[in-house]
């Protein structure tokens, strides 16, 4: 088959696509773990830590099988995993009852996510969800995060993959320009980015750690 047929036979947009490749465990992103560069970040002496007063909320779209989800849940922050495939939520929902945390659960296209929660979310944990949806709606994506943020709120991007080669299925090629161009539009401010140390072997040096802020 030609690559360009092949480009035409399935639609990302479309959750049947996503589920698709859990049922047949043609899941190649997952690393089966939380992701370590996250893990750094919040652990970091300046990332808002939550309180009892104050429990900070987070949101983790295109969440999957939700290692993130779970991995902030359990420092305390109250969080809002999105996925429009139902397959990895069943499994985070399980998860995360045997762990004890609570996680809302949300079987959503995120592109649905403003109507519903407008200004709601202190902080955004952005991982592969980028590069999974179509490249041409990356600045909707942008959109879309800018109004589920509150004013001041953070976005935290680890953008993946910084290849040269450009793919004609998921992961789409992202580069740090383009992020950035798509952000700063949508209205955030870049704070830092920089490629971290703590990636997954498979992934060191194919990514970006890029940190954004909604201002107020
Ligand atoms: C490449 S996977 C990454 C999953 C997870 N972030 C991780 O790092 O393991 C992309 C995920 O985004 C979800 N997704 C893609 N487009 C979406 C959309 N428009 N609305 C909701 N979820 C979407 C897919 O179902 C899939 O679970």
């Amino acid at each position: 088959m030609e690559i360009d047929s092949l480009s035409h036979s399935f639609d990302v947009n479309s959750p049947q696509y996503w589920s698709e490749r859990y049922r047949t465990g043609n899941t190649q992103w997952d690393l089966g773990t939380e992701t370590p560069v996250f893990t750094a970040l919040v652990e970091q002496i300046d990332f808002p830590k939550p309180s009892t007063n104050s429990r900070l909320r987070v949101l983790v779209p295109g969440c999957g099988y939700g290692h993130d989800a779970l991995m902030m849940a359990r420092r305390g922050y109250e969080v809002t995993a999105v996925d429009f495939a139902p397959e990895p939520l069943e499994y985070l929902r399980q998860t995360s009852h045997i762990a004890g945390v609570e996680i809302e659960t949300v079987c959503s296209d995120i592109f649905m996510l403003p109507e519903r929660y407008a200004e709601t979310f202190d902080i955004v944990l952005e991982y592969t969800c980028f590069c999974a949806i179509a490249p041409s709606r990356r600045a909707e994506y942008a959109n879309v995060l800018a109004q589920v943020l509150k004013p001041n709120g953070l976005l935290a991007g680890l953008f993946f993959p910084l290849d040269e080669l450009q793919r004609h299925e998921p992961p789409f090629t992202v580069s740090e320009n383009e992020v950035r161009e798509h952000f700063e539009q949508a209205g955030f401010v870049l704070i830092s980015s920089k490629v971290p140390l703590e990636s997954h072997p498979a992934r060191a040096g194919r990514e970006r750690l890029m940190i954004f802020r909604k201002p107020l």
